[in-house]
């Protein structure tokens, strides 16, 4: 067990509450609890225990009561999994197809299952690039000195060389071999992100390739598509934190009620069928140091009884496709689950749960909800984007068929035998949230909506420097998008 968090913390987080805490307990806790959920952990015992002062007996028979509970979840899950889940947990959601996760995880984080998942990855997205390119094995190409060759590969690494050219590692189940990209396929080579699937087309040069053309899965051109409902798209209410805009809130639910605006914005509402919410439904617990200091309910269970009653305030004839993300009580994996039955039970009949990422057809109209922790990193490695544009970075993803093409940095990613991100199927809207701006574009005819929030700045945000455009919501009807703004 990790004895990673520090004393003055941990009393620190018992004061909060109201309590004390005993020095010997202090040592319990830390030898017998992750840092990760020592929140979860103090904010249970707090709940408890009735004495003043917590002593390590009180911490070992809450821990005994976690273990006992979570023993009775696993036993639930089990009994669910066989019982054909998906439609116990869908049946309200009769009329909308949904494809997610929930109830098929199965990793164990195993060796094997990291070979089954990059197997997957590989297999999944060679096939969508074998409709327009005819690879050669990698380990052929000793063979093939001088000629054409296409390849299909995972890159393994890029880097720049000082001769004005970049070199691809690229791997596949036959070999790996350099591949040299010069002028504007530099350029294109830099920004790879590492793990996603390419193809090739070069000449075979000594042990090298050197790279005429790099070509992306990509989608093919689409038309828009043409609905005559309303849908609505927002993200990352954050209820529970301090910074959480109810005003705005109210505002925006005054609308959907036909209370609020006039002439067309009015209308607008009339047709709303579909409310979707992209993840960080609330603010969590523990999520970054001291988040304490920025909430106004201490427990997540509470946050979620907050936010089950500001979905009330929705139309209950518009069904509300709940996604989560990272601040969400669910593993921080993708692919997430959708949120334990436990908070989906808080929640009315006409809010769907799904996880993240899902993919779901309401009446027809294809939308792929991501929650987009993977921008983060887009953002970060390719100079030309910004927080600003984040739909600029969603266009990498179509491009690449992958919502979280990099292994390994910010986004987590579980190493389910399937993988779940890749984009096996062209939605008419790809849908994200999580970094808290708005923006909207179309990629050859798919819309593209990153839905703002509705928490302003928040302490932690002023020091990492992120500055949120809050209160923005993007409305598709009819083949456009209009925007809406609830906050000046
Ligand atoms: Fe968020």
């Amino acid at each position: 067990m990790h004895n990673g968090i520090d004393t003055k913390l941990i009393v620190a987080k018992f004061a909060m509450h109201g309590y004390n805490v005993h020095p010997s307990a202090i040592e319990v806790l830390k030898k017998n609890v992750d840092p990760q959920n020592i929140d979860f952990v103090i904010s249970h015992i707090c709940k408890l225990v009735d004495s003043f002062i917590i002593t390590p007996d009180d911490i070992l028979s809450v821990l005994d009561t976690i273990r006992e509970f979570e023993r009775k979840a696993r036993v639930r899950e089990t009994e669910q999994k066989s019982k054909a889940q998906t439609k116990q947990i869908y049946k309200q959601s009769e009329g909308i197809k949904i494809k997610d996760i929930t109830g098929k995880s199965s990793c164990e984080g195993s060796i094997e299952d990291f070979v089954a998942y990059f197997n997957s990855r590989f297999e999944k997205l060679s096939k969508i690039l074998r409709k327009r390119i005819r690879p050669v094995p990698i380990s052929t190409l000793g063979r093939l000195n001088g000629e054409q060759v296409e390849l299909i590969g995972i890159v393994n690494s890029v880097r720049e060389t000082q001769n004005n050219s970049a070199i691809i590692e690229l791997e596949d189940k036959t070999g790996i071999v350099n591949v040299i990209a010069t002028d504007r396929l530099k350029d294109q080579a830099l920004e790879l992100l590492g793990d996603e699937v390419i193809g090739v087309i070069g000449t075979v040069r000594g042990r090298n390739v050197i790279a005429d053309r790099i070509i992306f899965p990509d989608v093919p051109m689409n038309d828009k598509a043409k609905f005559d409902f309303g849908v609505v798209f927002i993200s990352d209410t954050h209820f529970g934190s301090k910074e959480f805009l109810q005003k705005e809130w109210n505002m925006f639910t005054d609308w959907l009620n036909g209370e609020l605006g006039e002439g067309k914005v009015v209308e607008l509402a009339e047709k709303v069928r579909y409310v979707i919410i992209a993840g960080d439904i609330v603010d969590g617990v523990g999520i970054y140091p001291d988040q304490e200091k920025d909430l106004t309910i201490l427990d997540i269970c509470g946050q979620y009884e907050f936010a089950a009653e500001q979905l009330d305030k929705i139309p209950k004839d518009v069904k509300i496709i709940l996604s989560v993300g990272n601040h969400d009580a669910i593993r921080q994996a993708e692919p997430q689950p959708a949120l334990p039955k436990e908070y989906r039970d808080l929640f009315s009949n006409n809010v769907i749960h799904v996880g993240n990422p899902a993919y779901v057809e309401l009446d027809g109209l294809k939308v792929l909800i991501y929650h987009g922790r993977s921008l983060d990193d887009i953002i970060t490695k390719i100079p030309r984007l910004s927080y600003e544009k984040p739909h600029e970075a969603m266009i990498e993803l179509l491009k690449r068929r992958h919502l979280s093409p990099r292994y390994g940095e910010k986004s987590p990613i579980a190493p389910e035998k399937e993988d779940w991100l890749v984009i096996d199927e062209i939605p008419d809207i790809l849908h994200c949230g999580h970094v808290h701006t708005y923006s909207v574009g179309v990629y050859r005819g798919v819309f593209l909506i990153n839905s703002s929030t509705w928490q302003s700045q928040t302490e932690f945000q002023k020091k990492v420097n992120l500055n949120p455009m809050p209160g923005n919501v993007a409305v598709y009807y009819n083949g456009d998008i209009a925007r809406l703004r609830f906050y000046n």
